[in-house]
């Protein structure tokens, strides 16, 4: 059976492009011109209708299929296929004013006021109610209409409103803790409430973490994640289902926010999907953002189990929601899509198609700004919909990642609780820190969770785990010990998924693995640095590293320089098994990890996709009958390659090199006799 996704690629012809389309925020005088442009701009799929509650429900009991009716019809006389959304993210005004006990409310008490989109409790009845009717007219509606490609759920499920702390939601949360634990006892051993008093003798006692006097109980917090994250999901699982079965024939997503958002386990709504969809936005102040942007294409295929994806949004030029809204560059918005191609994606989608003229995101970009056709922001999404259509045979082949690196919001939960050694310690920063170092080298990684198969992966890479279950911590030693090569950073192996230490001494879940007791953690101030002997400087974080049995590779310098770990290890390696473990005691600087891991990944024979220079990033993509190699140039010079194939999407292959112009990318279908292949 064909994937989903290949599903809808082979019916839109080749890749998606397109964007979230809202016509309701125009006169209809525009739609003609809308499909007239969107043809011109070469977009052969566009999301209806993510925000259009109060329009096709005007009433309670009211609904107004006019507008619907009439733009999926005029959408499909033009071609272009809908991505249709369930409209759920924003409850209208009258719905609040009905249940105002379905509005959300803060950990401090504040019950929010409508005004905004998600204004809703993931956990009230009144909220389920209301959206599983709608979902049920609307797949009933258009569950057979021509132009329906894609169900999209609902839109970037709780961005806004995951952490509700009323009653209903804490009732919500007894019965999950009670489905969980089974006894007020268990829970009192996970969350280890003889500290301070806390000890529970009946479910009715227990709250959600709301502000308190001090620090909240760690347990309590993290499961206060997992309820949240699972009380959305549950709601992702409803709407699916009820569109599966009155719509069982196309296929469904949701847009996940990957790294962007904390709140819920991308994974867990990956999983529930047919296809995999993402929204990625460039970070304005990094000025390696591409580096971002790679992650998080590497974490979507991870989702996907090696599959191709969607990017369900990105942007055109500058977003609205950072402090700086810096504008693309010419030129960029092409590097980023065909990075995002080239890690895997099958199709490239834009929020929005036409920037709005009212709203709060009426100054964030669009495929067709207000200025509409005549600037640079136009020019290059029309162009790009050309050069798109004329890389459709790259659909359906896949990115093969050398490299697992470990990715778990359950782990980010848990690191970033309060009360740590340091709360400078970031998981975000630790896992882009060994990404980065594998990125620079153009070695392909794929982001997946610590309890995935690991046997497809020569190494795998684990940036922190702070939080280590069981399962997860026998996964990785039984990947060491039958072979594998595994690196660790600092501050892992230390909680069970209670947050509870593991005791024995740290690192608790991979003290055997990694052949070393952690003595003390020694953090260090802003501002500070340790040197390692070599010079390096480690900042933030380091400690002091006992040896059982493994090797010592580089140490803290054995003077003042080397801070209060001087003169200890700062990476080790230990062979365990048929395999090997590496370990960083300290937030290693990029380059030094970059060391580290070009050792780990030598030794387990993993080769940079192509040798190139600094800041010439490379990923290939491998079909049955070809394999199609893309260079894309993130500095201001030209780069030339050595490539064995024939240059795509006017790139220039001269004698065996292809040229890759400065902020340019390059396609190569390779041939597949090439010793390069
Ligand atoms: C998110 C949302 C969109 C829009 C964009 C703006 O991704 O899904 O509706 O708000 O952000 O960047």
């Amino acid at each position: 059976m064909n994937h989903p996704l290949a599903d809808v690629t082979r019916r839109l012809g080749g890749i998606a492009y397109g964007g979230d389309y809202n016509p309701e925020q125009w006169p209809r005088e525009v739609w003609r011109e809308d499909v007239r442009l969107m043809r011109e701009a070469g977009v052969n799929l566009v999301t209806v209708g993510v925000f259009s509650w109060s329009r096709i429900q005007p009433r309670p009991s009211t609904y107004d299929w006019s507008l619907h009716d009439e733009v999926l019809d005029l959408l499909h006389a033009h071609g272009i296929a809908v991505d249709l959304a369930t409209p759920t993210a924003a409850p209208p005004p009258w719905f609040t004013r009905r249940h105002p006990d379905a509005r959300p409310v803060t950990a401090s008490g504040t019950r929010l006021v409508h005004g905004s989109r998600q204004v809703f409790c993931p956990s009230s009845p009144a909220y389920a109610e209301a959206a599983d009717a709608l979902v049920t007219e609307l797949a009933t509606r258009y569950g057979d209409h021509p132009a329906l490609a894609l169900w999209h759920v609902h839109n970037e499920w709780g961005n806004h409103n995951a952490l509700c702390y009323c009653d209903t939601s804490a009732e919500a949360f007894r019965a999950w803790l009670q489905e969980r634990y089974k006894t007020p006892d268990a829970l009192n051993d996970a969350w280890g409430t003889d500290f301070w008093s806390q000890r529970y003798g009946d479910w009715a006692e227990i709250d959600p973490p709301r502000d308190t006097t001090a620090f909240r109980n760690p347990g309590q917090e993290l499961d206060y994640r997992r309820f949240s994250s699972d009380a959305l999901l549950t709601r992702h699982i409803t709407e699916t289902a009820l569109l599966r079965r009155i719509s069982p024939d196309v296929p469904i997503t949701t847009n996940v926010m990957g790294t962007l958002e904390k709140k819920v386990d991308g994974y867990a709504f990956a999983a529930q999907s047919d296809l995999v969809a993402v929204d990625h936005y460039l970070p304005a102040a990094d000025p390696d953002g591409h580096i971002d942007l790679a992650l998080n294409a590497d974490l979507a295929r991870g989702m996907a189990g090696g599959r191709p994806w969607v990017l369900m949004e990105h942007s055109t030029s500058a977003v609205n929601w950072q402090p700086v809204n810096v504008a693309k560059k010419p030129g960029e918005t092409r590097r980023n899509s065909l990075t995002h191609l080239a890690r895997g994606a099958d199709g490239l989608m834009f929020f929005q198609w036409r920037q709005s003229r009212a709203g709060a995101e009426k100054w964030h970009s669009a495929m067709l700004p207000h200025g509409g056709t005549d600037g640079r922001i136009w020019k290059e999404v029309s162009a790009l919909g050309a050069e798109l259509a004329s890389l459709k045979e790259v659909t359906g082949t896949r990115v093969h990642g050398d490299v697992a690196v470990l990715f778990d919001w359950h782990n980010w939960w848990a690191l970033e609780l309060q009360a740590r050694p340091s709360s400078a310690f970031s998981y975000l920063d630790a896992v882009r820190d060994w990404y980065e170092a594998l990125w620079t080298m153009n070695i392909t990684c794929d982001l997946v969770p610590p309890g995935a198969d690991l046997t497809p992966y020569r190494a795998v890479v684990a940036p922190n785990l702070y939080l280590l279950s069981d399962d997860d911590a026998d996964n990785l030693t039984q990947y060491v010990h039958r072979g594998g090569r595994l690196a660790v950073g600092c501050f892992s192996g230390l909680v069970d998924d209670c947050d509870r230490v593991r005791p024995g001494g740290h690192p608790g879940a991979l003290r055997d693995v990694l052949g070393l007791v952690v003595d003390e953690f020694l953090p260090l101030r802003t501002g500070e640095h340790a040197r390692l002997a070599d010079g390096t400087a480690v900042e933030q974080w380091t400690e002091r590293v006992e040896p059982r049995g493994c090797t010592t590779v580089s140490r803290y310098a054995d003077t003042a320089d080397g801070g209060p770990a001087r003169g200890g290890p700062a990476v080790t390696r230990h062979g365990f098994g048929d395999g090997t473990a590496w370990y960083a005691a300290g937030r290693l600087p990029v380059p030094a990890l970059r060391e580290l891991l070009r050792t780990v990944c030598r030794q387990a024979g993993i080769t940079p996709v192509v040798e190139a220079p600094p800041g010439l990033e490379a990923v290939r993509r491998v079909g049955d009958r070809h394999s199609y190699l893309f260079l894309v140039n993130h500095t201001e010079e030209t780069v030339t390659v050595s490539v064995a194939g024939a240059g795509l999407a006017g790139t220039e292959v001269t004698d065996g090199r292809a040229v890759v112009p400065p902020g340019g990318v390059a396609v190569v279908r390779e041939d597949p006799s090439s010793p390069l292949y």
